[in-house]
């Protein structure tokens, strides 16, 4: 297909996967996974598993997209394995289900971007949070959040997701760096700093059996693997990027970016004696308000805040939207602007149940995160250890002098077929089982 597009640049997809990766969930999902997970043990576990099983996964993903050069479903015809076409449709599938109330939270965003001018939500931040994160108000500013994401993929590849995601992520970057900074000022952050790098072996020991599937989902959302991202995105580079250095380049940054975020939240809830275990999807808009209601400076640093959290969310949505739209205009040959908006509508569609409701919100990051995520991620790494196997590895050397002559091309491959694909494997099987727990919290809420 002579008239795809690409990237400009080999930075310019690097930013733009880690825009991916960057989001909620590291900002909002990560300091409260750590928190109900026990704190620093949690944060161990959670970098062995960007390690050992997110680094082989997204090299999986990329060695699909960039192999085949098409959108993540037709991927799989083009390689000649068109049975495993469903791998990538559940992919797609799963990033516009995600995309549906990830742009509800983005809603909401907006409405403490908002908020921070006046300080609102400092008063009674659990009733605010009841107030806007449901309802009518949450259901325009979802629309608002999705029309932004659908605004800059309407723009291409290159002068939309390339161009805004060089801009974005910096952004972030700087802008924590600056929070964390301030929080380190304040009386108590010691205590956040404790609670986050000091590990609990122990208790860590006696709970296994639910914080190492939850580090290692936390490890496989926040790199953006199971949603077909990564096999859209590695679609548009060329023949000479070292798949291997890129990706540790994106899980690296990603795991920074995450931790920074631990590094302003805990010691800014610590320091106002705030505890940071709030479950649930409310947690760091009520925990955070809170204790920015007693710093100094706490609605500037509220707007900082949540200006943060507004461009990680949208650098992470535009991906998921790219992943459909990508499709649609590679198999039906539509047009970039229109697709994009219609599949927008359907998005914000979908999202209804989410803003109207946040224990659908609930059910809709249950079901993604338990079910969807993990079986795709498994049936890419069977696809790209079983059945591409060679293919996979000369994928790998392309473009790589060393990796040419290194083994460890074939070290991957190998740890694609074993320990990852049983992680991955036990990860799902966890997942289902919480699923299935009758009192669990993935119950379908009623309408
Ligand atoms: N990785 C993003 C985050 O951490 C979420 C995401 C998942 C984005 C999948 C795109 C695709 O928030």
């Amino acid at each position: 297909m002579a008239d795809r597009e690409t990237w400009a640049s080999r930075l310019g997809f690097i930013l733009a996967s880690v825009g991916s990766a960057v989001g909620l969930g590291n900002v909002w999902r990560f300091p409260f996974q750590t928190a109900t997970n026990g704190g620093a043990a949690f944060l161990v576990v959670y970098l062995l598993a960007v390690a050992v099983i997110g680094l082989p996964a997204i090299l999986a993903e990329f060695v699909v997209g960039r192999r085949a050069n098409l959108n993540a479903i037709d991927a799989f015809d083009r390689l000649g394995h068109s049975r495993w076409k469903v791998v990538g449709a559940l992919g797609v599938f799963t990033g516009f289900w995600v995309l549906s109330y990830y742009s509800v939270i983005g809603g909401w965003v907006i409405r403490y971007l908002l908020g921070s001018v006046t300080g609102g939500y400092m008063g009674s931040p659990a009733d605010y949070f009841g107030a806007v994160s449901a309802g009518p108000e949450a259901l325009a500013l979802h629309a608002v959040f999705i029309l932004l994401t659908v605004g800059i993929v309407a723009f291409g590849v290159e002068e939309g997701i390339e161009l805004a995601t060089t801009f974005m992520v910096p952004s972030v970057v700087v802008l924590m760096l600056g929070i964390a900074a301030y929080a380190a000022t304040l009386p108590g952050a010691g205590a956040g700093y404790a609670f986050f790098l000091t590990p609990d072996v122990g208790a860590l020991l006696s709970n296994l059996d639910t914080v190492v599937p939850a580090a290692v989902g936390q490890a496989l959302f926040s790199l953006s693997l199971g949603f077909s991202v990564m096999i859209t995105y590695a679609s548009y580079i060329g023949e000479d990027d070292n798949l291997g250095v890129d990706g540790g380049a994106i899980a690296v940054f990603n795991t920074f970016v995450g931790v920074l975020a631990g590094f302003v939240v805990f010691p800014l809830l610590f320091a106002q004696g705030v505890s940071p275990d709030t479950a649930g999807p409310g947690a760091v808009f009520i925990s955070v308000p809170t204790a920015l209601a007693e710093v100094p400076a706490g609605r500037v640093v509220g707007f900082v805040f949540f200006a943060v959290v507004l461009i990680a969310a949208l650098s992470s949505a535009i991906s998921l939207l790219e992943v459909v739209t990508s499709y649609v205009i590679d198999h039906y040959r539509f047009e970039r602007r229109g697709t994009a908006a219609g599949l927008g509508t359907v998005v914000f569609a979908l999202g209804i149940p989410s803003a109207w409701d946040t224990a659908w919100l609930g059910w809709f990051d249950g079901v993604a995160v338990n079910l969807f995520l993990p079986l795709a991620v498994l049936l890419v790494v069977t696809f790209v250890g079983w059945v591409l196997a060679d293919d996979a590895v000369d994928e790998v050397r392309q473009g790589t002098d060393v990796a040419r002559a290194s083994a460890l091309p074939t070290v991957w491959l190998w740890a694609v077929r074993s320990v990852v694909l049983l992680a991955v494997a036990g990860t799902l099987a966890l997942g289902v089982r919480e699923l299935l727990t009758p009192s669990g919290a993935y119950v379908v809420p009623p309408f």
